[in-house]
């Protein structure tokens, strides 16, 4: 408790001297989500506290493809990631090259791109989106076909949900492909009354035996509204853990996968980062530019 409390307080006092701010996702353990963030939120919400932060230290409690698009959007603060190691799986399915083959292969095709991707994918995309808005970004390219990499499984889902085509990536969310739905269906009967919320990360099956599918943020507000009863959150453990300790009187049915990328910004990470001003994020500004477009024209919608 000593060191907990202590690197609380340097954290807050380091903030002030820096002028900075910590974005936290909601996968971030309770200490950082509910103790030293600032701002707290899905990848949407990230994305455009970071364009309208004005400290001039952002510090990224998630992952390293959110301190990337928190750099391109606000392109004169210092961004910071306590451990350059915090990646994702779905970033790493995917190069630049790749985008560009799948271009050739569909020409006039639309590519909307993850934001679960590296700086050099974005930039070869036509327009970005995120769990919560993809399906509003799909539709409102006005296609019926679009390239939609490099989540198989969000693209799978977002297809069910508007009947456009989709042309897809094999790429997956280490910690959302493993949920099968017999697992679902167990907890259930284990469970009776339980309300199934699964991200769409989550295979297409799982999607289809849950109650309802959204990102964190919307999975945040389901529970915000139905104050009660058993609720089982499909995805990363810490999600059921911060909202627990808003939502006393919920049932929160666990099991839950962990991402180890995640896991990799702790208390006294956050603390040396402000402490010594690593792991500054960069990227050259030709190429931020360029995918700067595509998250902003997301952020448009
Ligand atoms: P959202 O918080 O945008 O739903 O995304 C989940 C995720 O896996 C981020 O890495
Ligand atoms: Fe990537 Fe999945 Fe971890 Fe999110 S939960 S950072 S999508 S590996």
């Amino acid at each position: 408790w000593a060191t907990f409390l202590d690197d609380i307080r340097a954290i807050e006092e380091l903030k002030r001297q820096r002028n900075a701010i910590i974005l936290a996702h909601n996968y971030q353990t309770p200490e950082i989500f509910h103790c030293v963030a600032d701002i707290r939120g899905d990848s949407l919400a990230l994305a455009r506290e970071a364009q309208e932060a004005s400290a001039d230290v952002i510090v990224m409690a998630g992952v390293h493809f959110m301190a990337e698009t928190a750099k391109m959007l606000n392109p004169d603060s210092t961004v910071l990631i306590p451990d350059m190691r915090a990646g994702c799986s779905l970033a790493d399915s995917i190069t630049a090259a790749d985008v560009r083959l799948l271009r050739e292969r569909h020409p006039g095709v639309p590519v909307v791109t993850y934001v679960n991707t590296s700086a050099e994918v974005k930039a070869e995309s036509d327009i970005c989106c995120t769990s919560g808005n993809a399906k509003r970004v799909v539709e409102s390219l006005g296609t019926d076909r679009v390239i939609m990499i490099p989540d198989e499984f969000l693209a799978r889902n977002i297809e069910a949900e508007t009947g456009i085509q989709m042309i897809t990536w094999p790429g997956h969310c280490e910690v959302h492909e493993r949920f099968t739905p017999q697992e679902i269906t167990r907890m259930r009967e284990d469970n009776p009354g339980v309300v199934v919320l699964a991200h769409p990360e989550c295979p297409p099956e799982v999607v289809a035996v849950s109650d309802f599918s959204g990102s964190t943020a919307m999975m945040s507000d389901y529970v915000q509204a139905h104050d009660g009863g058993k609720v089982l959150l499909v995805t990363e453990c810490s999600m059921s853990d911060n909202l627990a300790l808003l939502h006393p009187k919920i049932d929160f049915v666990r099991p839950c996968n962990m991402c180890p990328h995640m896991k990799r910004i702790t208390l006294s990470g956050l603390r040396h980062a402000l402490e010594t001003m690593t792991h500054e994020v960069t990227i050259d500004p030709a190429l931020a530019a360029r995918g700067r477009r595509a998250v902003e024209r997301m952020l448009a919608i």
